[in-house]
């Protein structure tokens, strides 16, 4: 399907759920989060059917995320949904965001269900700083359930937002347990959505902040790595992969590939802006009236996002962990 400004769409990130068992800070308020009621939440079955109108439109690779997604009771009724797709060749590639905490459980269903790559959000390696990051998490069950992903054989990928007096003394650090352990790794930088306890100014921290650092110690060579995301990827001397995603200091939106849905069944074509249609609502419909529906939100995906650092958040009333990453 193709947008308004003749960008291909094929790439859908779905969040399961908005509930999360850890409360990053950059990402929710730490007091009074906001949950989607019960109610609002889609059924596995309502999950399915969305998902299934989605393929029809054309969409090839589905992100599962969250919240955190592996904590929703019927999450490998989902997945094992999306194998069948796959198999069926109507899905290039299943992956998964994940905060790593429910891994040690998982890693083993999650590969036989063909879950291609996983990522993993992880800001910091030492455990009194994750533990006051995350809120309260336990860095050691992240790790545990991170090797055994390794082992599964699933790729994966290690998501860390930069902050500012918080993790920029870790960077080359991180860089470097990723390349010892077989990690790719992104750096992202944290972005205006939702109002949180801290101004958001004071935990920007822009990617050629980590590019130059990481330079000087390992070296950046450009990769042609293009995934038609937001990612720009480098290889370091070492040999591993880095890279970077700076909604706020580079514009990416003219490749933009994906749109997202939430748990309660809304329809965001940008995650930077609050456009969005209610597909739960509209479940009754019949099937090619909820197709016009989705294309024409697609059809319609704003040209770009306008975060800004500095100013109010645009996105308000709506945190990462509705949206996923
Ligand atoms: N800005 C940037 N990244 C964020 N994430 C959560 N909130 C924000 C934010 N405000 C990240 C998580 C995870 C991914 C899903 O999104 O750390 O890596
Ligand atoms: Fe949970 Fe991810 Fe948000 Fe952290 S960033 S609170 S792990 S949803």
């Amino acid at each position: 399907m193709i947008d308004n400004f003749g960008r291909k769409i094929n790439y859908l990130r779905f969040s399961v759920t908005d509930r999360c068992d850890l409360r990053c800070r950059y990402c929710m308020p730490t007091k009074n989060e906001k949950f989607f009621k019960k109610e609002n939440i889609l059924s596995a079955e309502q999950i399915k059917k969305i998902l299934t109108l989605f393929i029809k439109t054309g969409i090839k690779k589905i992100r599962i995320t969250g919240g955190e997604p592996l904590i929703r009771k019927d999450i490998l009724e989902i997945i094992s949904f999306l194998k069948i797709q796959k198999d069926k060749q109507f899905l290039k590639e299943i992956l998964l965001t994940t905060n790593g905490t429910q891994l040690k459980k998982y890693a083993k269903d999650i590969s036989n269900l063909g879950v291609d790559r996983i990522n993993i959000s992880l800001d910091t390696l030492i455990p009194e700083k994750f533990q006051f990051i995350t809120n309260g998490g336990n860095l050691k069950l992240v790790l545990d359930g991170l090797f055994e992903a390794k082992k599964q054989n699933i790729e994966v990928k290690i998501n860390t937002v930069l902050l500012k007096n918080f993790n920029e003394d870790e960077i080359n650090k991180m860089v470097y347990w990723c390349h010892e352990n077989g990690f790719k790794q992104s750096f992202i930088e944290v972005m205006p959505i939702g109002e949180v306890n801290t101004s958001r100014v004071n935990q920007f921290l822009p990617i050629s902040f980590a590019s130059s650092l990481i330079k000087k110690k390992f070296g950046l060579e450009s990769l042609p790595l293009s995934t038609n995301g937001p990612s720009k990827y480098f290889k370091t001397k070492l040999g591993n992969v880095v890279g970077f995603i700076s909604p706020l200091t580079d514009n990416f939106c003219s490749s933009c590939n994906r749109i997202r849905v939430t748990s309660n069944g809304m329809l965001y074509p940008c995650l930077g802006d609050n456009g969005s249609v209610n597909l739960k609502h509209a479940l009754h419909k019949n099937d090619s009236e909820i197709i016009k529906i989705i294309r024409n939100s697609i059809y319609h995906k704003p040209e770009k996002h306008f975060f800004n650092i500095k100013e109010k958040a645009y996105v308000q009333d709506r945190f990462m962990n509705t949206t996923g990453g």
